[in-house]
């Protein structure tokens, strides 16, 4: 898949998608179909001619402003590309990455499909030898999905996009990691548990802290997982120019929670062990006159 991925090569090919910026630093994803123009007030130009051009060349407008042209990263066409559903922020795909700990070869299951996003992150993950199933239970956002993988990967043999409702649950077995972002996981949770590897991770990402305790409380009552945890990414960007350097004033506001858990197996005992921190809160770490 990544050999025929047009983002990999170092020069522009046709149907390839390019990131133009500006002097102001303003930018814009096109796609090099021929025939196509760039037009706004800085006026238009012919983007035929990046076609065949090394990334990271100049383009002229017909006003006489530069621009300069890239391939998009992963993060560019996450915030950029077509989407008919809220995508997973940069910030956000890439702690998934790491935390639900997604390898070459692995494979997959996640849902919704969304705008793609997502799924494009962990296709390049998984690699060649991976698969990523999709499930969106919506066949216009399957649609979009696939729009945009195939912008990105000219090859995507390695996923699977599926109409359904995961809350009914799916077909795949021994699979190595669960993804979600929809917005009752909970009714994922024995599912999970049927089909994960022993040791395999579900992860999950929700917006509110009270579907996260719905979550994690489901999590618990199942019995089979265990390292449930749960974060929030905040980033910060700077402004780096000359004397003034200092938070940038676009923050990225609130995004979401992302909430890990591992399949085990099922736990002995009567007692559901509790989080270490809730033991931790209730003695001496709580802070005195609280
Ligand atoms: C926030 S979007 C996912 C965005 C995606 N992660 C991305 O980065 O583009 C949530 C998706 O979940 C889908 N969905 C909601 N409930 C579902 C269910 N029970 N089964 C499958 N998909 C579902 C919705 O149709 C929607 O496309």
């Amino acid at each position: 898949m990544t050999e025929s991925s047009p983002v990999q090569g170092h020069v522009f090919r046709e149907a390839d998608y390019c990131l133009l910026i500006d002097r102001r630093d303003r930018q814009y994803l096109v796609h090099l179909m021929p025939g196509s123009t760039f037009d706004s007030h800085i006026g238009s130009c012919d983007l035929t001619e990046l076609i065949g051009q090394p990334a990271g060349t100049w383009i002229e407008t017909a006003k006489g402003h530069w621009m300069i042209a890239f391939k998009p990263t992963l993060a560019d066409l996450a915030l950029r590309m077509p989407r008919i559903a809220t995508v997973m922020y940069p910030k956000d795909l890439g702690a998934m990455l790491v935390q639900a700990d997604i390898f070459g070869g692995a494979r997959v299951v996640e849902a919704g499909a969304g705008s793609g996003a997502t799924t494009m992150s962990l296709l390049r993950a998984v690699g060649p030898g991976g698969k990523v199933t999709s499930y969106d239970i919506r066949q216009d956002m399957l649609d979009q999905t696939l729009a945009n993988v195939e912008k990105e990967y000219a090859v995507h043999d390695n996923l699977e996009l599926k109409r359904g409702d995961v809350y009914q649950g799916f077909d795949e077995t021994d699979v190595d990691r669960i993804i979600l972002d929809l917005p009752e996981p909970w009714h994922v949770i024995p599912h999970a548990s049927e089909k994960l590897v022993p040791g395999g991770i579900l992860f999950s990402f929700l917006p509110t802290v009270l579907q996260v305790h719905e979550f994690s409380q489901a999590l618990r009552a199942q019995r089979t997982f265990q390292v449930i945890e749960t974060l929030e990414l905040i980033m910060r960007p700077w402004s780096v120019a000359g004397r003034s350097v200092r938070p940038s004033h676009r923050a990225i506001g609130h995004t979401g929670f992302i909430t890990t858990a591992r399949k085990c197996s099922p736990q002995p005992g009567a007692e559901t062990r509790q989080p270490p921190e809730s033991s931790a809160a209730e003695t001496s770490d709580t802070p005195p006159n609280r």
